[in-house]
């Protein structure tokens, strides 16, 4: 099965944020599912929880896929971030050959640094998600970065890559996933997510609260909400905003 046959893909040089242009670009027309904006550079490209997404010009992948998940339910949006955090995961995979792992919700890890990021973007009208842009910032060629818990498929695998290819070979894992969430798969999905999370059931350092709390990740709640245990066997569960892992390797 084709999902994405009809789709096309717009190749920017300079851009603000793929994810914008996107977003401008449905205003205008019903793009065909699948369709992708890349960009070479963009001026302000953005991450989770408002922060900005830097990337040497013309090193990494950075796109926006955008998709029509008319049938999954405003209220299961997680599935999507889920199926698309897989399906990034093994890109990574076969790229590296390499242990890798999803930091809950959506970030690609390997050597415990950070390799990719996913930004969703959602727009919801009667109770459907009308359609879904998602951003997506793979370090593929990039050698240095400022931030230290920070990589990139070349320096993991002492490989150059071209973009073009890995950029086809990203949307071939993403519509093999896709088309495991509408043809029923959620729960494999969601067993195979947990699966790969980073940290599950090791002990690390998170702040939460505003507090140093030391924690074994053991699972997601079915909302998409991070369930914990601390140290003495206390159970709690909190969202993205509530938490951050202290990154000290
Ligand atoms: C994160 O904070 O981890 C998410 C990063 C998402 C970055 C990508 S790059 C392509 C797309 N356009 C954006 O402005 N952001 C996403």
């Amino acid at each position: 099965m084709m999902l994405f046959s009809e789709a096309a893909t717009i190749q920017l040089d300079t851009v603000d944020s793929t994810n914008n242009y996107a977003a401008n670009l449905l205003k205008l027309s019903r793009v065909p599912e699948g369709t992708v904006i890349t960009a070479l550079e963009q001026t302000h490209g953005r991450g989770q929880r408002g922060a900005n997404w830097s990337s040497a010009i013309g090193e990494n992948l950075l796109c926006s896929v955008v998709l029509y998940p008319v049938y999954i339910k405003p209220e299961n949006q997680y599935s999507l971030i889920r199926m698309i955090a897989l399906a990034v995961h093994s890109f990574v995979e076969e790229l590296t050959q390499m242990d890798v792992y999803i930091k809950w919700p959506n970030d690609i890890v390997v050597s415990n640094k950070k390799v990719a990021g996913i930004l969703i973007e959602t727009a919801v009208a009667d109770n459907k998600i009308q359609n879904a842009i998602v951003g997506i910032g793979l370090n593929i060629n990039q050698q240095q970065f400022d931030q230290p818990n920070a990589t990139s498929i070349g320096i993991l695998t002492k490989d150059y890559f071209d973009l073009d290819k890995c950029r086809e070979l990203l949307l071939k894992h993403i519509e093999r996933y896709y088309i495991k969430l509408l043809s029923g798969g959620d729960d494999k999905l969601k067993e195979e997510y947990v699966s790969n999370l980073y940290n599950l059931n090791i002990s690390r350092n998170y702040l939460y609260k505003g507090a140093i709390v030391e924690a074994k990740v053991i699972g997601v709640e079915a909302s998409g909400r991070l369930r914990l245990m601390k140290q003495d066997g206390e159970l709690f569960d909190c969202d993205f905003k509530e938490i951050a892992l202290i990154w000290d390797r």
